[in-house]
């Protein structure tokens, strides 16, 4: 899915969380390829700090909260403006609380909001822009964790929205079979989220975002099956078309 493929169709992406971290990475690496781009943040300075020189522009910025519908909507007219979404990029989510809480302390405030944010908001963001997605055969490029799959402790309030991510993400794939739906993992990654998860801690070991961004390009071009992919498998399977 490159947007230097055609001169004719509009190559529109929507990518949630675009201020930083791997939305922004991915954000930049879609501009290189031509994309048109919707972004989106709740932070409008820094959304329009980090996104305002990206190339190809100008890319609109539109702040706002993902578990509020009304911005979902927003977002949602802003890219049939540009002619209409081809991909949705769920990357916006949320840890709950920095640090994780067990269980046992996770109070139902804070795991609804992890629920809205990263398992609610990401489907009905999707429900929005399908009209826009089904005219395109486009992608549905969810991410996810290996939290979703693994019972580490301290990791179930966010884990399990992953894993609901995850089966919603199967099921909307075979509700709409003209479209691609990816749930993927991209492991472990240098950002602000994964040193809210690890306070304290030395993490620049981990890679940077920018790094994982080859695989999921290569996922969009690659025209693998709907499904979930982790990233550390991807690198081996996929090679992304150059820009
Ligand atoms: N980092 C890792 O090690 C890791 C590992 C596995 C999976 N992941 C997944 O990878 C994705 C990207 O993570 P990241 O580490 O790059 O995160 P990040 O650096 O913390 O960036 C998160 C982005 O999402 C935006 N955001 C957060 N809540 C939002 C909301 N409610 N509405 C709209 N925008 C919101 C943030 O901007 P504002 O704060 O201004 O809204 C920011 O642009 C996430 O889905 C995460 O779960 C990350």
């Amino acid at each position: 899915m490159n947007a230097a493929d055609t001169s004719s169709s509009p190559y529109v992406a929507v990518v949630t969380g675009a201020s930083q971290g791997l939305g922004h990475a991915l954000a930049r690496a879609l501009a290189d390829r031509g994309w048109s781009l919707v972004l989106d943040a709740r932070r409008g300075d820094r959304l329009a700090a980090a996104t305002g020189g990206l190339p190809g522009g100008p890319h609109p910025a539109v702040a706002g909260d993902v578990a509020d519908p009304a911005h979902r909507r927003e977002l949602a007219d802003v890219a049939a403006e540009l002619g209409g979404a081809r991909l949705l990029v769920n990357n916006a989510s949320t840890l709950g609380a920095s640090p994780l809480p067990p269980f046992a302390d996770l109070d139902a405030t804070t795991y609804l909001r992890l629920l809205e944010v990263n398992l609610v908001a990401p489907l009905a963001l999707t429900a929005a822009l399908l009209p826009q997605l089904r005219r395109h055969a486009g992608v549905v490029l969810n991410l996810s964790s290996d939290a979703a799959v693994e019972a580490y402790e301290t990791w179930g309030g966010y884990g399990s929205a992953k894993a609901g991510l995850d089966h919603a993400s199967r099921v909307l794939a075979a509700e709409e079979p003209r479209l691609r739906v990816y749930a993927v993992d991209p492991g472990e990654m240098r950002t602000q989220m994964h040193q809210d998860a690890f306070p304290g801690e030395d993490i620049s070991d981990r890679p940077l975002p920018a790094t994982v961004v080859p695989a999921l390009l290569g996922l969009l071009d690659g025209g693998l099956p709907g499904g979930r992919y982790r990233v550390a498998d991807l690198a081996s399977v996929v090679a992304p078309v150059p820009a």
